[in-house]
């Protein structure tokens, strides 16, 4: 009783500090509330998946977002004088039905990545220790031992096939899974895999500490298939397409609030109420069921009246710093890209907290630029301006330690990204002892259900099946 009436006049407290006009759930007049079968928390690749999905099934939604756009991590800068499109977040997607069908419906046509490469078009890649700025001489494993590491590491994963579905770990957790990458990579034998694998997974932090399990999230069966057959991208290389047309069609229906986020919230067994700030106004939501699709880090969460134990799951996970930019006048050559390696480490792997790598795009003097921290726990204390000015740092080095291949230019930012807080995952020990089935139980508590990439990966396709196959159908069937 106590603790109820606290967490009543809290959420009122809440609400008077964001503006004067008070709300409490019984506040309302009717043309300020939106009655819905599932309210949906963000609007990006989870969350968008899941209101359209929802929205097929005959299900009534709405999708609370708070930016101007829904999308998420997938990004797409349009260069102003061409039109051309440099999708600067998510790329590349699985060949797998669910995904086809996924952009057939919004008529978005998708092909093998790289299969509308110019065979003439000269591109260079480099490799730089971009600390020194020095060139490092790189021996890679040639493609064939490449294909045999990952052959060795799907048959390891053949073991375990519930993991391409989620973190459905066996009980008790073995050690395999639980060891640092780079043990597990010397132990069965799949060295030459890592360099592939750290370079499709940035993100994740430190590849060689990072548990066997939590890369595996993304390096789970279905993307090691991928491999033989290749990658799918738009064939626009505008992926914003899909969620542009997403944005349309839920806007329409009156399913999505922009720039809107919740304030708080009641979730009980009859159902959930939120009280969200929009542009125009406060409104109440009343829905039968709630999806979280946010990474669940408690300050996100605040809104949502966490009980004890909700607090004590989310409240485990660390993640990774990821940030991604696009920069203009950088004096590098419009065909390299530069690979950031050192001569000094495993796998000539660079350090953490820096900059991956630089990346050419169709437009000529326009860069990509992509920068990480280790994982950590409390978020990587690193300002934007602080990750600006070490990539500018790191391009002017290249500049004045290569005067006869780069031009000394000022380079400049057209667009800049945060991805951070990124890759959220729980320790090791965590792990073992029963971290993900507690966070899996919570599915439906509270009629509360949960996904995004924190529940599955940092993986478009893995997210939408997994919400697709593990999440729905329990919703669903309980409305
Ligand atoms: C640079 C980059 C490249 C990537 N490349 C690929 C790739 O090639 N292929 C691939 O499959 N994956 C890629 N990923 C991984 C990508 O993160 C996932 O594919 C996917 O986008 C994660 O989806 P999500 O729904 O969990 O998170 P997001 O897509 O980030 O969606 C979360 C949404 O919630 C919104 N939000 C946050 N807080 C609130 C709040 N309080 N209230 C309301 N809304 C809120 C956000 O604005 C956002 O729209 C990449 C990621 C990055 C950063
Ligand atoms: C994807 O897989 C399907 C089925 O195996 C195949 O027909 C198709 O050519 C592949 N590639 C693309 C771009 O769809
Ligand atoms: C890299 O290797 C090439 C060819 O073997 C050699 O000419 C060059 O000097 C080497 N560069 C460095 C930095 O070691
Ligand atoms: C890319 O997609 C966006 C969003 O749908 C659209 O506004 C833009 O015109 C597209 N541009 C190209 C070149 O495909
Ligand atoms: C907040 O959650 C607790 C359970 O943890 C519940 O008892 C209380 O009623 C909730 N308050 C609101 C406003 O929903
Ligand atoms: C890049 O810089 C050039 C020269 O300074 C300028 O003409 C061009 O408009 C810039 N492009 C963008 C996208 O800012
Ligand atoms: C986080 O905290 C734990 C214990 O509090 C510590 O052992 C660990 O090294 C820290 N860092 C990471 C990245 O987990």
């Amino acid at each position: 009783m106590h603790s109820r009436a606290f967490l009543a006049s809290l959420c009122v407290a809440f609400t008077l500090a964001a503006s004067l006009s008070t709300n409490d759930f019984g506040n309302f007049e009717p043309p300020d509330i939106v009655e819905r079968d599932i309210a949906i928390i963000g609007g990006g690749s989870a969350g968008t998946y899941s209101s359209i999905s929802l929205k097929d099934k005959g299900k009534s939604i709405i999708v609370i977002e708070k930016k101007n756009r829904i999308g998420g991590h997938t990004e797409t800068y349009i260069d102003p004088a061409t039109g051309t499109p440099i999708d600067m977040g998510v790329v590349i997607f699985h060949n797998l039905t669910i995904v086809r069908d996924y952009f057939a419906r919004f008529d978005v046509p998708l092909i093998t990545s790289g299969s509308d490469v110019d065979p003439n078009a000269v591109s260079v890649t480099g490799t730089y220790d971009l600390r020194t700025s020095k060139e490092v001489n790189i021996t890679s494993p040639s493609q064939t031992n490449v294909g045999a590491a990952f052959a060795k590491y799907a048959e390891f994963l053949a073991k375990y096939p519930r993991l391409n579905d989620g973190m459905f770990l066996p009980d008790p957790v073995p050690e395999d899974l639980l060891m640092p990458f780079g043990d597990f990579a010397k132990k069965y034998g799949i060295e030459d895999a890592v360099a592939t694998m750290f370079n499709y997974n940035p993100g994740l932090g430190d590849i060689l500490t990072v548990p066997m399990i939590e890369n595996q999230r993304v390096w789970g069966q279905s993307l090691v298939q991928q491999l033989a057959g290749g990658f799918l991208t738009t064939k626009h290389h505008n992926n914003s397409e899909l969620y542009s047309k997403a944005q349309a069609e839920l806007l329409a229906a009156e399913s999505l609030l922009l720039q809107s986020h919740v304030i708080c919230s009641e979730r009980s067994d009859g159902g959930v109420k939120l009280i969200v700030q929009t542009p125009a106004g406060r409104k109440l939501i009343k829905a039968k069921k709630l999806l979280i699709t946010i990474p669940p880090r408690l300050d996100f969460l605040a809104p949502f009246n966490l009980s004890a134990h909700e607090r004590s799951i989310f409240g485990k996970l660390i993640d990774a710093g990821y940030y991604t930019s696009i920069l203009n006048n950088t004096g590098l050559p419009d065909d390299l890209s530069i690979t950031n390696y050192r001569s000094d480490t495993a796998y000539n792997l660079p350090q953490l907290p820096g900059v991956y790598g630089i990346g050419s795009t169709p437009v000529p003097g326009l860069k990509l630029a992509y920068y990480g921290t280790p994982r950590s726990n409390s978020t990587y204390p690193l300002s934007d301006q602080q990750v600006k000015s070490e990539i500018v740092n790191a391009i002017k080095t290249l500049q004045k330690a290569n005067p006869e291949t780069f031009s000394a230019e000022e380079p400049q930012f057209v667009e800049y990204s945060s991805h951070t807080p990124f890759y959220l995952q729980a320790r090791p020990g965590d792990t073992k002892a029963g971290f993900y089935r507690e966070m899996y139980a919570l599915q439906g508590e509270r009629n509360t259900f949960w996904t995004g990439a924190t529940w599955r990966a940092q993986d478009s396709s893995d997210i939408w099946r997994y919400t697709e196959e593990e999440v729905l159908p329990g919703l669903v069937k309980e409305l």
